[in-house]
């Protein structure tokens, strides 16, 4: 399914209304919920882990897509499948064995995806495209929404592109995504687009119409 899935980060999100905040951008006509995970190792910020994944769970209705900016990974993949993630995205940066780690989320059941730091090349997914349900490249540097898109990772998306060709993976863009610059990674090939700040700006759970608006708006 190569459609455009808009997929809000709740990053952006008041923390203190998840579960509201989760069935007002559905409301307002989000495909995904993307969910940022941080450890303050990986990336120098820190958010939540399972237990606030597993209670977000029952407020959305499609695809919960969890974003795990976390190293080590490996011993907390069941955690996350357990807690009800659709997509388990890991970075390719957080250990030596990204193809077991691969593995281990395909043996949940889960949907696999690995996601690209703006420095890390394309080649080193050539060989994993088999344990691929989904690749996010990053457009900003992990840990903080609000970053501006950072404009090298275009030329990346296209190459991506190429080598996934029609294989059923999804190409996932994250960071800096807005009505500007949606459409530069969609042209280059990516089909679901995370915006945090792009799609909380404006609204709030007592006021979800701006979220709507901004959603159409990508
Ligand atoms: C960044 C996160 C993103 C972030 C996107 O580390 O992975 O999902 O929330 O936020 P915006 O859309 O504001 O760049
Ligand atoms: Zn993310």
């Amino acid at each position: 399914d190569r459609r455009i899935k808009i997929a809000p980060s709740i990053l952006s999100a008041d923390f203190a209304n998840f579960g509201a905040e989760c069935r007002a951008i559905e409301a307002q006509g989000c495909d995904w919920v993307h969910v940022d995970v941080m450890d303050g190792h990986f990336v120098p910020n820190l958010t939540f882990g399972p237990a606030t994944c597993a209670a977000i769970r029952p407020h959305i209705k499609g695809v919960m897509d969890v974003h795990l900016m976390i190293a080590p990974v490996d011993p907390y993949i069941e955690a996350f499948a357990a807690a009800g993630a659709d997509v388990i995205t890991a970075h390719l940066e957080a250990g030596p064995h990204v193809h077991r780690t691969l593995q281990a989320i395909r043996g949940t059941g889960r949907k696999a995806g690995l996601a690209l730091n703006p420095g890390t090349p394309i080649g080193a997914v050539e060989h994993l495209l088999d344990l691929l349900d989904l690749v996010c490249v990053m457009t900003v540097n992990p840990g903080f929404g609000g970053q501006k898109f950072i404009e090298s990772q275009v030329d990346k998306v296209r190459a991506l592109r190429a080598m996934i060709g029609d294989r059923p993976i999804h190409i996932e863009i994250d960071g800096g995504v807005t009505p500007e610059t949606a459409p530069l990674v969609v042209a280059a090939g990516a089909d679901v687009l995370v915006a945090g700040s792009a799609v909380f700006k404006g609204g709030s759970v007592d006021n979800p119409a701006p979220y709507g608006a901004n959603i159409r708006a990508i």
